[in-house]
């Protein structure tokens, strides 16, 4: 699959459904270099690469850290960085820190949560040359403030909220918008009310595209999974399975084979 760049972004809106895969090291990153159309490293590697509880202890050295490691596997393929929580608190910090994963990594764009009250950061960040993509609906980085992880779009009201936030962010000039955890209706409607393409996480499947986290599309993350996951793969199984094998061989001698040896 060919790189996309943000004409070919814009392009594809109503054409075909584009695909997003997080990744957070080189090895998976290159696994699925060419083979989805993003890779975001998402703030998520916060909770299934670190173990912590929510997204927001992470700090931007380390987003930096893991998305180096990201384009140094994925090559061929659009690159995000999730621009952590509190690196964005004003125009002037959001452009420096968003310079910084500019010059020290090969990341493509970067990705920050809110609607019409981040559209100014939006809009001074692509001002100054760096792509954005946006991120409305449900908003891990504001779990504590709002005291848990609340799916949108339940009825009129948020539905034209969630629509003005997307226009504010299309005007101001992301490239894309990631909508998550909301109701399938509004989703639908968000995409329906921009030209950007609209992703969507928990959003059902009138968006223009899906991302999912990879350790839960594959089966790794094994402490809960939520409703909206398709597990693709039972990794954790499959690794528990693996490691028993291999402690059964060592134990019985049978590893190494004299085909393993110097
Ligand atoms: O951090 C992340 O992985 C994300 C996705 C849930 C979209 O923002």
């Amino acid at each position: 699959m060919k790189k996309q760049s943000i004409t070919s972004i814009q392009k594809a809106k109503g054409v075909r459904k584009l695909t997003m895969i997080t990744a957070y090291d080189a090895l998976f990153a290159k696994l699925f270099d060419t083979e989805v159309d993003f890779i975001l490293v998402g703030d998520s590697l916060n909770m299934s690469f670190a173990g912590k509880s929510d997204t927001l202890s992470i700090t931007m050295e380390q987003m930096i850290y893991h998305t180096n490691a990201v384009c140094n596997g994925a090559k061929n393929t659009f690159v995000i960085c999730d621009m952590p929580f509190g690196t964005y608190i004003n125009e002037k910090v959001a452009l420096s820190n968003a310079i910084d994963v500019y010059q020290q990594t090969a990341a493509d764009a970067v990705k920050i949560e809110g609607g019409k009250d981040k559209a100014h950061i939006v809009e001074y960040l692509t001002s100054h040359s760096i792509a954005v993509v946006g991120h409305i609906g449900l908003l891990p980085q504001n779990v504590r403030a709002d005291g848990g992880y609340k799916v949108q779009g339940k009825n009129q009201e948020s539905i034209i909220k969630l629509i003005e936030d997307a226009q504010a962010i299309e005007k101001a000039g992301a490239c894309m918008i990631v909508v998550e955890g909301v109701k399938s209706e509004a989703a639908k409607a968000i995409t329906d009310a921009v030209e950007i393409p609209v992703i969507g996480i928990g959003a059902g499947v009138d968006t223009d595209g899906q991302v999912l986290v990879w350790s839960d599309m594959l089966g790794f993350f094994e402490d809960f999974k939520p409703k909206f996951v398709r597990q693709y793969l039972q990794g954790a199984d499959m690794v528990k399975n693996a490691v028993k094998q291999y402690k059964n061989d060592v134990e019985n001698k049978k590893f190494p084979s004299n085909n393993e040896i110097y």
